[in-house]
């Protein structure tokens, strides 16, 4: 076989190229940059990952005394303590959601829950409880109790409150009564039977209304203040979607997240150190 002349010099200079790049080794290697180059493909760099920021956990009592009163709609207002409510779950897919974003917050919500949906998602019931939310009573069906007798009222109230402690084991102690319709009389009837105090709130995003992510967090933004009770509906995956933006809002502006009855014991002190104070 006759080899070119050209060939030959080409061949040589490659021989030459590598036997250089072979000395090369003993040499300092370059810093190495942050993307990191695979084989194939782009550089690989990694995602920009932005901290969630934490309630801090907050130790006040969970016990409020009867002397704190039969209805209420915040708290004490001389604290930036603030109440998240979440009612008429739980839902499937909507509460498992929401109970992921209050737990990577280390927030600790109130669920007026539906007996109805209890007995449907027990397991779900169950988690709410395991991870530190409160529950409270929002009746069996979800009924305007000022149309129902003191019996029909007793019925809602009982069949909730006993699926509650047989799924959870625990006590609801307090109660919202739907679509916040209740008469005087009868909220005196239930806080005197039950114990419960009825709850309803101070900031209401219409969020059921379906207005979209945006506006229930800025109305929710706009209008909380110390001590507010906050209404919301895990029924609906638009309020889920809109409460990272909520929660990390509420955060940025100093809040504290507590659950009803947290708020019911701080009010109940903060109440008792100005009396003893005058
Ligand atoms: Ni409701």
């Amino acid at each position: 076989m006759k080899i070119s002349p050209l060939l030959y010099s080409l061949l040589a200079a490659s021989l030459f190229i590598s036997g250089c790049s072979g000395k090369d080794e003993n040499k300092p290697k370059p810093p190495q940059t942050k993307a990191i180059k695979t084989q194939s493909g782009p550089a690989y760099i990694p995602p920009r990952v932005r901290p969630t920021p934490s309630n801090p956990t907050v130790n006040l009592p969970f016990n409020f005394p009867r002397s704190i009163g039969v209805s209420h709609s915040r708290g004490d207002t001389s604290q930036p303590y603030i109440a998240m409510t979440f009612d008429d779950g739980p839902h499937p897919t909507n509460t498992p959601r929401l109970l992921d974003m209050l737990r990577a917050r280390n927030i600790k919500a109130t669920f007026y829950v539906i007996g109805e949906n209890v007995k449907r998602y027990p397991a779900l019931t169950r988690r709410i409880v395991a991870e530190g939310h409160e529950i409270g009573n929002h009746t069996w069906t979800h009924a305007n109790l000022k149309k129902l007798s003191d019996q029909g009222i007793r019925r809602e109230l009982d069949r909730t409150k006993a699926i509650i402690i047989s799924t959870t084991g625990v006590q609801p102690r307090t109660m919202r009564p739907p679509y916040g319709a209740l008469f005087q009389r009868q909220r005196e009837m239930i806080f005197r039977e039950y114990g419960y105090p009825t709850i309803l709130w101070a900031v209401d995003p219409q969020d059921w209304k379906r207005p979209g992510p945006s506006v229930v967090t800025s109305r929710i933004l706009n209008s909380t203040r110390n001590g507010s009770i906050v209404l919301a509906h895990d029924l609906h995956a638009p309020t889920i979607t809109a409460m990272p933006a909520t929660f990390d809002g509420l955060l940025k502006k100093g809040y504290r997240f507590v659950t009803v009855s947290q708020l019911l014991a701080q009010k109940a002190a903060a109440q008792r150190s100005r009396s003893t104070v005058q």
